[in-house]
């Protein structure tokens, strides 16, 4: 019988359940112990095919730096201004074309349903790496996967989402994510970056969650602190945006109050909501949290390609 993931889409986190969390959590551990030479086995001669019409660095690298150490290779665009969307082809032909030349997508587009409306097209399994303010589902993968490993858990931990909350796509995916497990969520942000009630529907029958605007307050008794960027190009009106700029910033008098336990993750990139002098701390997971990206995306891409799994 196939893995559940084999040639299939991920377009979104509402598709997983825990049983499918786990099967990734579990290849990646051996992803992580496996030899090298006995790795580069895994997708030996096949490609990945990246479309990137928003900016990356993280998301783009981590895939093609996975790919190539289970033996893939990658292709593509990272900058849709300089491919023929420029001449006005349709995103609907550049997926299809990019399915014809590789055997797994990766679609990043700054419009919320694009990466489902892609995957009806392309012919080869499509992976959603940032859509609109909707979704990143690759993301909410590495956020469980560090938790679970720097925590050891995940039910039972209290954890803080700080920031923009609104537009930030990181935030509904993890919340869509965490829904499946029995976490306390406090969400930190400013009033006017609440999560978006259109998609909260989902999220409060499922989750236990408080909404405040007060980080000192909160920041003691959290195991789990959530630091996300101001995500300034969402912004319908600058004005909105220099009212919320620098909301939080977390720095070392902060770093005090917090428990001696927790972890301090962002999806990054940061601006100034994390000041780097907390990077030497030992509560600073978010380089650890991008190094996990790339193990985790290794193994939903050798599932995905490896009809037996890893
Ligand atoms: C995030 C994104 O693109 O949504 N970046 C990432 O992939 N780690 C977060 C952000 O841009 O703030």
């Amino acid at each position: 019988m196939s893995n559940s993931f084999f040639q299939k889409d991920i377009v979104s986190v509402r598709d997983f359940d825990k049983q499918k969390f786990e099967t990734v959590f579990q290849a990646t551990d051996k992803i992580i112990e496996m030899n090298p030479n006995e790795r580069r086995e895994l997708v030996r001669g096949k490609t990945l095919g990246y479309l990137f019409f928003e900016p990356s660095t993280r998301t783009r690298l981590s895939f093609e730096a996975a790919m190539a150490s289970i033996g893939g290779t990658s292709l593509g665009i990272s900058d849709a201004s300089s491919s023929s969307a420029k001449k006005g082809e349709s995103l609907a032909d550049t997926v299809k074309i990019m399915s014809l030349y590789s055997d797994v997508l990766i679609l990043r587009h700054q419009l919320d349903g694009s990466s489902r409306f892609a995957a009806e097209i392309s012919e080869k399994p499509l992976i959603n790496a940032g859509s609109g303010t909707e979704e990143h589902p690759t993301q909410a993968i590495l956020d469980l996967y560090t938790i679970r490993k720097e925590k050891k858990k995940i039910d039972g931990l209290k954890i803080g989402i700080v920031g923009d909350l609104k537009y930030g796509r990181t935030v509904y995916s993890l919340l869509y994510a965490l829904s499946n497990y029995n976490v306390n969520v406090k969400l930190i942000s400013p009033p006017s970056l609440k999560i978006r009630s259109d998609s909260t529907y989902e999220i409060r029958k499922k989750l236990q969650y408080t909404e405040t605007s007060d980080l000192e307050e909160n920041i003691e008794d959290l195991d789990v602190i959530y630091v996300t960027r101001i995500q300034k190009e969402r912004f319908a009106d600058i004005e909105e945006y220099v009212k919320v700029r620098g909301s939080y910033k977390i720095g070392t008098e902060l770093v005090k109050k917090i428990k001696d336990d927790a972890i301090i993750m962002h999806p990054l990139p940061r601006l100034d909501e994390i000041s780097p002098e907390i990077d030497s701390t030992k509560q600073a997971k978010y380089f650890k949290q991008a190094q996990y990206g790339k193990d985790t995306r290794a193994a939903l891409l050798a599932l995905i390609l490896n009809e037996n799994g890893i």
